[in-house]
C-alpha cells in the first residue's frame, strides 16, 4: 500500500505576462480553477504513474471542507479508485485553496496557500496504529510534505514504531519549526529542492563554517558540497536534490558521502505552468520504486514525468499518464 498523507487545495491560478508590484493593478490574460495541493498531487501523480496492477494499492490521508471544492476532491480520487477512508469531511469548514499566479514567459510560479481543512489534519497514534497494523507483511510506503500542521509527528511515530514503512518526505514549503534533524533522519528518502537544501543545512549548521557563504554558487562543485554538508547531519535517507530545469542527484547512505549520481533532465522548449512538477516528481519516484525500479532508473522516469507535467496548465490535471512517461523514454 502506498499512502499519501497530506494537503488537498483548490488552486485558483491567473496567467500573466508578468507580476504586479506592491500597490499596483495589472491586467492579467487568463483565470482558471484546477484541483491541487501536494499532498492530492503527489496521490494522483502516484496513481497516474504505477503499473495499472498496482493501482488498487493507493490510499489518500486528508481533509476536506463541507464545499463544493471538497466534493470535487473526493470526485476525482474516486474515479482513480484511490481508498479515501482516510479522507475526512469537516462541517463548516472550508477545503484548502491556493492562490497561484504563473509568469507565461517561464511557466514560474508564485503561490499563497490558506491551510483551511488540511490544518485539521493531525493523524493520531489510534489513526496510526489502525492504518499500519504491525503484524501485516504488505509492502507500506508513506509519502508526506508539510502542508498540513504536524509532518513529524507521524514520521517519528512511524521510525519508532513501523521500521518496516518505507517513508518519503518532501519538507516543502519549507518550515524553521519543522528542521529537526533527529527526526528527519528517521525518513527514508528526503527529496528536497537545492532552496530546501540550503536551508536545512543553514539551520544545521548555524554557527558552522561554509553553509552560507556557498549558497550561491553553482556547478559541480556546489552539488558536492549541498549533498555532503546534508549527509554530515543526516545518516539514515537516502538524499534526493532536485535541480529544477537542469535535473536531479542523488546520495544514498553507502555511497561515499561526497559523491552523487546526476539524472539530467529532458530539454522542454514550451514550459506552460510548473505547478505540481515537484510533486509529479516525487509522485513517479515512488511509483517505480515501488514497481521494483532501482532509484536511478526511477528518478529517470520521475524527471520525465515532471518535464510533460510542466507543458500542461494546473497540478493534478497536469500530471501525465504512465504509458505517455514512457512514451517518451
Ligand atoms: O506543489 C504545488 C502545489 O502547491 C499547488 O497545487 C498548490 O496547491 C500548493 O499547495
Ligand atoms: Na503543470
Amino acid at each position: 500500500m502506498i499512502t499519501v498523507i497530506g494537503s488537498l487545495n483548490y488552486d485558483l491560478v491567473t496567467f500573466t505576462k508578468r507580476v504586479p508590484e506592491a500597490g499596483e493593478t495589472i491586467q492579467g490574460d487568463l483565470f482558471e480553477e484546477h484541483l491541487g495541493g501536494k499532498g492530492m498531487n503527489e496521490c494522483v501523480a502516484v496513481v497516474s504513474l504505477i503499473h495499472s496492477e498496482l493501482r488498487k494499492h493507493i490510499r489518500m490521508w486528508g481533509r476536506v471542507g463541507d464545499d463544493r471544492q471538497g466534493q470535487m476532491f473526493l470526485d476525482k480520487l474516486h474515479s482513480l479508485n484511490v481508498d479515501t477512508s482516510s479522507v475526512k469531511t469537516l462541517p463548516n469548514t472550508r477545503s484548502g485553496s491556493a492562490t497561484i499566479m504563473v509568469e507565461e514567459l517561464t511557466g514560474e510560479n508564485r503561490i499563497i496557500i490558506i491551510g483551511g481543512a488540511n490544518s485539521q489534519l493531525r493523524p493520531t497514534e489510534d489513526e496510526l496504529r489502525a492504518s499500519f497494523p504491525s503484524d501485516s507483511s504488505e509492502k507500506q510506503f508513506v509519502v508526506l510534505q508539510n502542508e498540513f500542521p504536524d509532518p513529524l509527528y507521524v514520521i517519528n511515530w512511524l521510525g519508532d514504531n513501523r521500521p518496516n514503512v518505507t517513508t518519503f518526505y518532501n519538507p516543502s514549503p519549507l518550515k524553521k519549526e519543522l528542521l529537526k534533524m533527529e527526526i528527519l533522519n528517521k525518513v527514508e528518502y528526503l527529496v528536497v529542492n537545492r532552496g530546501e537544501a540550503w536551508g536545512l543545512i543553514g539551520e544545521s549548521a548555524k554557527g558552522a563554517q561554509g553553509a552560507q557563504g556557498a549558497q550561491g554558487a553553482e556547478g559541480a562543485n556546489d552539488n558536492e558540497l549541498v549533498i555532503s554538508m546534508l549527509r554530515s547531519f543526516l545518516d539514515k535517507p537516502t538524499l534526493i536534490i532536485t535541480l529544477g530545469s537542469k535535473g536531479c542527484i542523488f546520495n544514498q547512505p553507502t555511497m561515499d558521502p561526497k559523491s552523487y549520481h546526476f539524472v539530467p533532465s529532458r530539454k522542454v522548449s514550451n514550459v506552460v505552468d510548473t505547478t505540481g512538477a515537484g510533486d509529479t516528481f516525487l509522485g513517479g519516484t515512488v511509483a517505480e520504486l515501488y514497481s521494483g525500479a532501482s532509484l536511478k532508473d526511477a528518478l529517470n522516469f520521475a524527471t520525465a514525468a515532471s518535464s510533460l507535467a510542466i507543458q500542461k496548465k494546473g497540478a493534478v490535471e497536469g500530471i501525465p499518464k504512465y504509458a505517455n512517461v514512457k512514451n517518451i523514454m
